[in-house]
């Protein structure tokens, strides 16, 4: 399927809360007072990654990106590197068996004990499955807190925009957008001056396969998750900081309400 701007079924464009301003939230969880895994769900594109970051340095707890890892190995020329790159390049889901010991490892080291954020894990329903398990089986911080699950609810119009206009510096990781959140010299760091770089995957052919793979494969997670009762949804359209102002709401009143 070609890429194009258009509307698509399942690519909600907005709706979730939409009544907390940016500078109206009081952050009542205490650092690091609370293991909280956070569980942050959208499309490619929603802003998973920018909003992740910040809820890291929120609460002082680890983003663990399953896309960043791949790509590091990827980099790195490591073996799952080398059986990963083919399957990213194309924008399809890399195997289980590659994946779930990764995570496995990654959520066992110790900077994990006092909570995490998953962006870009789960992204099918088995995989949930056994994220579930494993944080049955496991404690963080001497306690078992449920994951507190936000999905970023982003339209494909808005989708398309942000992936092919998206570059980020490979030194910070900083993400820009040259439509939306330009750098203020071109297409060098705000924080370093390196060049901009753009993700192999982020080219339009890609973005399609992506898209779809987000369809067929991580839609569900939705109804998973919503028929736990752990669901919050997130207008992603707003502004960054809007959407950074809800989602600490979203955490805030998960954590608060064990739900
Ligand atoms: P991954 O790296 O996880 O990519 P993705 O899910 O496709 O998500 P993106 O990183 O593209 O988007 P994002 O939601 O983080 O958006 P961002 O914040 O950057 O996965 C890559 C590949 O790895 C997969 O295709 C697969 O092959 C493999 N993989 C990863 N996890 C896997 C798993 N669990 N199982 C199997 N395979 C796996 O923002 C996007 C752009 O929008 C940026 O330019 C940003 O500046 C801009 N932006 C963000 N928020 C806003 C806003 N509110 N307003 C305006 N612009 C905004």
């Amino acid at each position: 399927m070609k890429a194009s701007r258009r509307e698509v079924d399942g690519f909600a464009g907005g709706g979730g809360s939409t009544t907390v301003p940016a500078n109206a939230v009081s952050y009542r969880i205490p650092r690091n007072d609370v293991a909280v895994p956070v569980i942050l769900l959208g499309a490619p594109g929603a802003g998973k990654g920018t909003q992740a970051k910040r809820i890291a340095a929120r609460y002082a707890i680890p983003q663990i990106s399953t896309g960043d890892i791949l790509r590091e190995n990827v980099v790195r020329n490591t073996e799952l590197g080398q059986k990963a790159k083919a399957v990213m390049e194309r924008g399809e889901l890399v195997s289980d068996d590659l994946v779930l010991p990764m995570v496995a490892d990654r959520l066992c080291q110790p900077d994990c004990a006092q909570g995490f954020i998953l962006d870009g894990f789960p992204r099918t329903v088995r995989q949930a499955e056994w994220l579930d398990e494993f944080l049955r089986s496991h404690d963080f911080g001497g306690q078992k807190v449920p994951p507190v699950v936000v999905s970023i609810n982003v339209g494909y119009n808005q989708l398309l925009q942000r992936l092919t206009g998206r570059r980020s510096c490979p030194i910070d990781q900083k993400i820009y957008n040259i439509y939306l959140q330009p750098p203020k010299s071109d297409c060098v760091c705000d924080l370093c001056g390196t060049q901009l770089v753009q993700r192999k995957d982020d080219r339009e052919e890609v973005i399609s396969e992506r898209l779809q793979s987000y369809q067929r494969q991580t839609l569900p997670l939705v109804d998973y998750y919503r028929r736990q009762g752990r669901l919050r949804e997130i207008n992603g359209e707003f502004p960054a900081d809007q959407v950074t102002a809800e989602t600490f709401a979203a955490i805030q009143e998960s954590a608060a309400g064990g739900a």
